[in-house]
């Protein structure tokens, strides 16, 4: 009879979905021993874009070392580990299968069980393990807005049944038809010359002090049918007319794409190039997607009648989107929760958490185990 076990579910979570290969080790589902996450940025950059095939590529290269780093940086031996959670999809097929089948010789070679992962309810769990982290346990049912490059959807998310396959059940309440938010923060920044990707350094270049207002506003985002569905494409045509009929901003554009050319990508080599015209046509643009997330998400919260809002993803990193938020919950004394920056972005410490309710009803997958592009959470 082996010695009882001290230390509780440890699992490995493993995440490539997109551009970033993350490995971690969480303990029951809630306690972080080790998140590591190399982020392919730097390669994609010069395409203005993530470039599958080399996403699948250095995802290749990435996963052993990513893997071997998160191990040891929690402490943990392979065969200490109970479980090997992994993300099936949505995301790249050929970017998902790099990781799906490392879990899977992984968990076959060490006799481990593999749990698949919805890289969507990671990004819920991301919210949760942050409130764990700060002693808090978020109270459901919730709304969840999850906002990233690839995803702006809100949901319902509720305590699930013990049947249910838990610990979270989900209700989808709208979508985006088109773009998703950090889609259209990222193209509004190819069309100023400002680089891949496009979030942080238009977050970043809204906060600058700028006493130019905008000769323009962009009105509220209309939507036919589900009030809670979200669009954005035409909040990116909105700017790419406006900087057609103004041709002022061509030559800056023009400066910043060639500084771009040249590898000069940081904040601080572009921010002197961007006139104060600029930086309030950034922020108009900011302030239009912010409110149009936190007006429906706030919808959401007095149609379903909750007291709290997750908020995940990439774009929840956006600290207008944060301080907006913020104003709303003192305003209402709605709860509203969201991941650290290093949790909001893709991570496989959000993966290992979300396996270990799988673990815990004994999901676990076989061999046949196969990638999806598209995997709808509810
Ligand atoms: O979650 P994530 O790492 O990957 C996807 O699943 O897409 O999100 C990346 C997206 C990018 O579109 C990026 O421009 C956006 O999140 N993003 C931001 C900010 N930081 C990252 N958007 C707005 N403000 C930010 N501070
Ligand atoms: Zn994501």
């Amino acid at each position: 009879m082996s010695e009882e076990k001290k230390s509780g579910v440890r699992i490995l979570g493993i995440e490539s979905s997109c551009d970033e290969t993350a490995a971690a080790v969480v303990e029951d589902g809630r306690r972080i021993l080790s998140s590591v996450v190399a982020s392919q940025i730097e390669i994609h950059r010069k395409y203005g874009g993530v470039v599958p095939e080399l996403a699948s590529r250095e995802h290749l290269r990435q996963i052993v070392p990513v893997v071997r780093e998160a191990m040891e940086e929690a402490g943990v031996e392979f065969e200490e580990l109970d479980a090997i959670g992994v993300t099936q999809g949505p995301g790249l097929v050929g970017s998902l299968l790099v990781g799906i089948t490392y879990g899977k010789t992984l968990a076959a070679a060490m006799g481990k069980p593999l749990v698949a992962v919805n890289h969507l309810e990671g990004h819920v769990h991301a919210v949760f393990l942050e409130a764990f982290r700060k002693g808090e346990e978020p109270k459901l049912p919730a709304v969840c807005l999850i906002v990233s490059g690839g995803h702006t959807v809100l949901y319902e998310v509720k305590a699930s049944r013990e049947d249910d396959g838990g610990p979270f059940a989900y209700r989808k309440l709208g979508g985006t038809r088109d773009d998703a938010a950090g889609e259209a923060y990222d193209k509004v920044a190819k069309l100023l010359g400002l680089g891949y990707p496009g979030g942080p350094i238009l977050d970043r270049l809204s906060s600058l002090p700028n006493p130019t207002l905008p000769t323009f506003r962009f009105g509220p985002i209309k939507i036919r049918g589900n009030p809670l569905d979200f669009s954005f494409s035409g909040l990116k045509t909105a700017v790419l007319y406006h900087l057609r009929e103004h041709p002022e901003y061509s030559e800056e554009i023009r400066k910043r794409e060639e500084l771009l050319r040249e590898g000069h990508r940081n904040f601080e080599e572009l921010m002197p190039l961007c006139s104060p015209k600029t930086l309030a046509l950034v922020r108009e643009f900011q302030r239009a997607v912010v409110r149009d997330l936190v007006d429906r998400t706030m919808s959401a919260v007095a149609q379903c009648e909750v007291g709290t809002v997750l908020v995940s993803g990439g774009v929840s990193a956006n600290s207008a989107l944060r301080s907006i938020f913020g104003r709303h919950a003192r305003a209402t004394g709605v709860k509203v929760l969201f991941p650290d920056r290093s949790l909001s972005t893709d991570n496989a410490a959000m993966i290992a958490a979300a396996a270990f309710a799988g673990f815990q009803q004994k999901r676990f997958a076989d061999t046949g185990l196969n990638a999806r592009a598209s995997m709808p959470l509810a």
